[in-house]
């Protein structure tokens, strides 16, 4: 590291659309009970954004929240990074949507497309320009619209997503921050969660719509293999360097998949779940980037998260991508 500057959150704001979908109400959609999603993944209902609600509209309430909280206006913003993977359109940027509904004309801003990754790898990248000294103020906001590649025909997958948008901003602090943090990614592993159409290889034509090429298609059960490990894995190496065990976690907000999952990499770290983890599956479902960023923010709000507290981010998504952050509150 380049200095000893610590980096941190000084803000947190969430945005959940209104409309509630619950099991029940999918059972009426496709051959599925409430029983069986409750019993496999954990989640009773997830929300929905509206037709004309598009991911800049829930990025932007999120981050006018998080500016709130940490006492900033948008004009003290230096850099805006969006995790989506699903932005308004291909380009422009929904960072520079964003960007400009907020008024803020020639700040930087950017997209990732890291998936359910996208929040921890965006803290990552944030961290990197405070800690050189290249901007003061990074807002980060996560946020999905997954219902729009959502089929509603695939009972595997439409069970398990939900709309949402979190976010924070990231600036120098004096005590505690970022105290580690460990990436990682295996494209040779893409083809088990993707959106195959739409792009430059397979662009949008009849056949694409036909073949209901641009929802999201999942395997689901090797993800689950894989899920477990990596996230396991992952939590390892954000926290041995800093010799900390599975009692000196305060809590960990993991990327909200399956609670099954989640159980699982608690097990391997030894530690208990019921305690431990925090979850808000079950009210949103998996909302990609957006869910460990509303997680955190709730997790915060709701006081589970005291100053001084060492929490653990652990998140695990298509690409495949992962990653861990350990911060000190
Ligand atoms: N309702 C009822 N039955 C369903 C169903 C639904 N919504 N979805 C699938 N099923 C059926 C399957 O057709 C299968 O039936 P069969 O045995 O007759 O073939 C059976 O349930 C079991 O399916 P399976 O896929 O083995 O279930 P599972 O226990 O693996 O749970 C997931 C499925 C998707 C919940 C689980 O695999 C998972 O969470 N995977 C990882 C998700 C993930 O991490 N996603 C992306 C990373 S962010």
């Amino acid at each position: 590291m380049y200095n000893d500057k610590k980096v941190g959150v000084i803000g947190l704001g969430k945005y959940l659309p209104e409309n509630r979908l619950t099991n029940k109400d999918l059972e009426k959609i496709v051959d599925t009970t409430d029983e069986w999603i409750r019993a496999r993944t954990g989640i009773k209902e997830r929300r929905i954004a509206g037709d004309g609600e598009a991911t800049s509209d829930m990025a932007v309430s999120a981050a006018k929240k998080a500016l709130e909280d940490a006492r900033l206006k948008p004009k003290d913003i230096d850099l805006i990074i969006v995790a989506t993977i699903t932005p308004d359109m291909f380009f422009p940027s929904t960072a520079c949507v964003v960007q400009n509904k907020l008024g803020v004309d020639h700040v930087p801003a950017l997209d990732i497309s890291v998936a359910c990754s996208g929040f921890i790898y965006g803290i990552a990248i944030a961290e990197q320009f405070i800690k050189s000294g290249r901007y003061k103020h990074v807002l980060l906001i996560a946020a999905e619209k997954m219902s729009s590649v959502t089929d509603w025909k695939d009972r595997a997958t439409c069970v398990l997503m939900g709309d949402g948008a979190g976010a924070a901003v990231l600036g120098e602090v004096k005590d505690g921050g970022i105290l580690s943090v460990y990436l990682g990614a295996d494209g040779s592993k893409g083809e088990l969660l993707k959106m195959p159409a739409g792009g430059s290889k397979l662009p949008a034509s009849v056949s694409t719509v036909e073949g209901r090429l641009h929802f999201l298609k999942m395997q689901g059960n090797e993800l689950f293999r894989h899920a477990v490990k990596i996230m396991a894995e992952a939590a390892l190496k954000a926290t041995e360097p800093l010799g900390l065990k599975g009692d000196d976690i305060s809590l960990v907000i993991p990327h909200q998949a399956n609670v099954r999952i989640l159980n699982a990499v608690a097990k391997r770290m030894g530690i208990d779940p019921a305690k431990k983890v925090y979850l808000n599956i079950d009210k949103y479902g998996n909302m990609s980037a957006a869910s460990s960023a509303v997680a955190l923010a709730e997790a915060v709000e709701e006081g589970r998260v005291k100053k001084g507290d060492i929490i653990l981010l652990d998140a695990f998504g298509a690409g495949l991508t992962w990653g861990a952050i350990v911060i000190k509150w």
